[in-house]
């Protein structure tokens, strides 16, 4: 190491110090080999001048709970915090952390949440229930407990017309799980673990995205939130404050359901499975910086078993999922071809929610449990009206797979047929 050359530690890389001076080298390899250098890509800090972009429902929140814009929105993590190779990306999280399952807690009645809500709505059969009104913000542990359960059962719950501060998201999400603070995303300023999500963003930084192709909206594809992560985020609260008049609407798709979908051959034959999961993010490989960009890739049962509910689910997705492991590439592809479509063709276990709230300038939540569950953001709206949300995933336990767990419908006795 020359006398000049300095370390950069990445505060969630502190295992992987990158030596500058090997930076150094590795873009001088790739500007020579025509790959532009990934920092450019990657850069920190305040993104420039969006606060006048900001929808006036968004800006509006902000400015009541003192949210403060005034250097910029959103706000990136800083450069040296975002990793260039796919090794410091693992590192981020890469050991395991306690975690408490809060629906464990919670009287499987949910008295205490229900006798505060005006309505309890369940909005098809098998997936999706709205609370009439009751402010997250209101809840007491007791009911947030219960909550927790009622999501883990009905894998999705809606609240509308909701006063939220951003800083009672994410104190939510920490009461639900390790909150994910992403090495890249942006996020409310102030707040790394709430996570920006706004498509007229992604439009202006240069994705082309059309009425034709808005796959790359990046949610307008069938997926699970952040497989690719040790603990996968169990309850995830995406907070709409900014709503298309008409359109936006999102679908989720039950993995409880999916599971009981295949036959019992079939799901003998999945149950202990692995598969490979992949990040939506990729980087350099430091032994081969040449050779493109990589994704972090871990692997995690297909059949996982819910620690609350004790039901097995199916635990794959189109977007994350790359292959099945001990099957022959063509074995695997035709089998996850099969499992997604379990997913995205079963409309008896879908909800498709439109997020409107029925008091114009309060948001709408909704907070799934992507442990089971699939999504899918209907990007209709076109990016004419704006969309604006904060999401907080809380990371749960590491996925497992109980060979004694039962499907949900065995374990409620309903017909298997
Ligand atoms: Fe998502």
């Amino acid at each position: 190491m020359s006398p000049s050359a300095a370390t950069t530690t990445p505060a969630n890389a502190a295992e992987t110090p990158v030596e500058l001076s090997e930076i150094e080298q590795i873009v001088t390899k790739l500007a020579k080999s025509g790959i532009k250098n990934p920092r450019s890509a990657s850069k920190g800090g305040f993104a420039d001048s969006w606060v006048e972009n900001l929808p006036a429902t968004t800006k509006a929140r902000f400015e009541k709970y003192g949210i403060d814009i005034s250097q910029g929105y959103p706000q990136r993590p800083p450069t040296e915090d975002i990793p260039i190779f796919v090794d410091q990306a693992h590192a981020v999280r890469d050991k395991e952390v306690p975690y408490i399952e809060r629906a464990k807690n919670a009287d499987p009645e949910k008295k205490a949440l229900f006798a505060a809500a005006k309505e309890v709505k369940n909005l098809t059969k098998h997936i999706g229930t709205e609370i009439i009104g009751l402010q997250l913000s209101d809840l007491t542990d007791q009911q947030r407990d219960e909550l927790a359960l009622l999501i883990a059962e009905r894998v999705v719950v809606f609240f509308r017309d909701q006063d939220l501060d951003p800083k009672i998201q994410a104190d939510l999400g920490a009461y639900y799980g390790n909150v994910e603070y992403h090495p890249q995303q942006v996020h409310v300023p102030g707040l790394p673990g709430t996570t920006v999500i706004w498509q007229d963003l992604l439009i202006k930084l240069g994705l082309n995205i059309g009425f034709k192709n808005n796959v790359k909206a990046g949610t307008s594809q069938w997926h699970t939130d952040l497989t690719h992560e040790l603990q996968p985020p169990g309850i995830t609260h995406l907070h709409n404050d900014a709503i298309p008049d008409v359109g936006g609407d999102t679908i989720w798709s039950s993995g409880y359901a999916a599971y009981d979908k295949l036959s019992p051959a079939f799901q003998k034959f999945l149950d202990g499975k692995k598969a490979v999961y992949f990040s939506a993010h990729n980087y350099l490989d430091r032994e081969n910086p040449l050779k493109g960009r990589v994704n972090v890739e871990r692997e995690h049962p297909i059949i996982r078993t819910h620690p609350a509910t004790g039901w097995k689910s199916l635990f794959v997705n189109r977007a994350m999922t790359r292959r099945i492991v001990g099957l022959e590439p063509r074995e695997s592809d035709l089998i996850l071809e099969y499992l997604f479509s379990i997913f995205e063709k079963n409309l008896d276990i879908q909800v498709r929610f439109n997020w409107k709230p029925t008091k114009a300038g309060l948001g709408t939540s909704a907070l799934w449990d992507n442990r089971v569950s699939q999504h899918f953001a209907v990007w209709d709206h076109e990016g004419n009206e704006p969309r604006h949300g904060t999401r907080v995933s809380s990371l749960a336990e590491v996925p497992y797979f109980d060979p004694e767990s039962k499907s949900q419908r065995e374990a409620l006795g309903l017909s298997l047929n």
